[in-house]
């Protein structure tokens, strides 16, 4: 990375502070709530934090919070940064390198997004199970240029960007906490990363849609590409905020205040959950290996809607082997 040193932030860092975290998190668009539950805290503003980005949006606070939750040492980002801000993808990620140098091995992220899956309703939670990363995929990608060794190989491999295991223990605990039995969490899913700062059009809803993706926000995978670049294990959650319009004029249009608003409808329910699962994450092996077995996995396609494929694609196979008799 070109941008400012991690060592030498996370030096400044360590100096300041006795925490030596090992969960980060990060706090997206109205879900900086979830610092506030953070015990014996001890916060530094990013411009008090010689080498640290600094955040422009609305609703984005700019600090570094380290404290207690759940009984571990962790650190929390209140305010990301953005690709639509200017900033380069290597200086948007590079807080998670500070992470790794303070001792970070998990890292929670949040986000809010517009709604693709027809499943989903606002204010729904995804636990995130994939990426579309698509500027990364076109070459803005924070691991562009020499690779740093010291932080992970050349070419990491992508199978894993979000653990499965953490997103079963994630399941299992909103289990524990009755959230399941609301129906507002789903258990996986595709986030589709663009850059913003628009709001898509209905024909790259479609797109996003038809590839695969079940939700579309404008941050967290430059964040995971790097924390999986240097081998931290990934938990995400996308807050859906507003539900993509799919053909012109066929709905109304996402704006940031509703998106802020959508999240003060779920804060405290993700708080309760995320302090939840860090306290579980001693029992992680326990309680995922005694979960009941994943059903298959659908991404953006419910079941009936691939059933009613199946049966649309037979009816017009007949129809075709029909006119080929006549
Ligand atoms: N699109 C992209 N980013 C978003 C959206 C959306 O609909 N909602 C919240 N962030």
């Amino acid at each position: 990375m070109s941008v400012d040193d991690p060592k030498v932030v996370a030096k400044f860092l360590k100096e300041k502070t006795k925490y030596r975290p090992t969960i980060g998190i990060v706090c997206g668009s109205g879900l900086s709530g979830l610092a506030k539950n953070v015990q014996e805290s001890q916060t530094f503003n990013y411009e008090d934090i010689p080498g640290f980005p600094q955040t422009t949006v609305a609703g984005h606070a700019g600090e570094l919070v380290f404290g207690k939750l759940g009984g571990a040492e962790v650190v929390c980002m209140k305010g990301r940064f953005h690709s639509y801000e200017g900033h380069p993808m290597s200086k948007i990620a590079m807080p998670i390198r500070v992470f790794k140098e303070m001792g970070v091995e998990i890292m929670f992220v949040t986000n809010a997004a517009g709604g693709l899956n027809p499943n989903f309703k606002v204010a729904d939670v995804m636990i995130m199970s994939d990426h579309l990363f698509l500027p990364g995929m076109a070459g803005k990608n924070p691991l562009v240029g020499e690779n740093d060794a010291d932080y992970g190989p050349r070419f990491v491999p992508m199978t894993d960007p979000y653990d499965p295991s953490l997103s079963k223990l994630a399941w299992e605990t909103a289990r524990q906490l009755e959230l399941l039995e609301k129906g507002f969490i789903h258990r996986d899913g595709t986030y589709a990363m663009v850059s913003g700062p628009n709001y898509e059009t209905p024909a790259e809803c479609r797109y996003l849609l038809a590839g695969g993706a079940d939700a579309v926000g404008m941050s967290t995978a430059p964040e995971v590409v790097v924390a999986r670049h240097c081998g931290i294990r990934c938990l995400g959650f996308t807050l859906v905020s507003n539900v993509c319009v799919m053909s012109v004029n066929g709905g109304p249009p996402p704006n940031h205040a509703e998106v802020l608003e959508a999240t003060q409808v779920r804060a405290v329910q993700m708080e309760k959950l995320v302090a939840a699962i860090i306290a579980n994450l001693p029992r992680e092996v326990e309680i995922v290996s005694n979960a009941p077995a994943d059903p298959v996995k659908g991404g953006g396609t419910p079941a009936w809607l691939t059933g009613a494929y199946a049966v649309g694609a037979l009816a017009a196979a007949a129809i075709i082997f029909r006119g080929t008799q006549q």
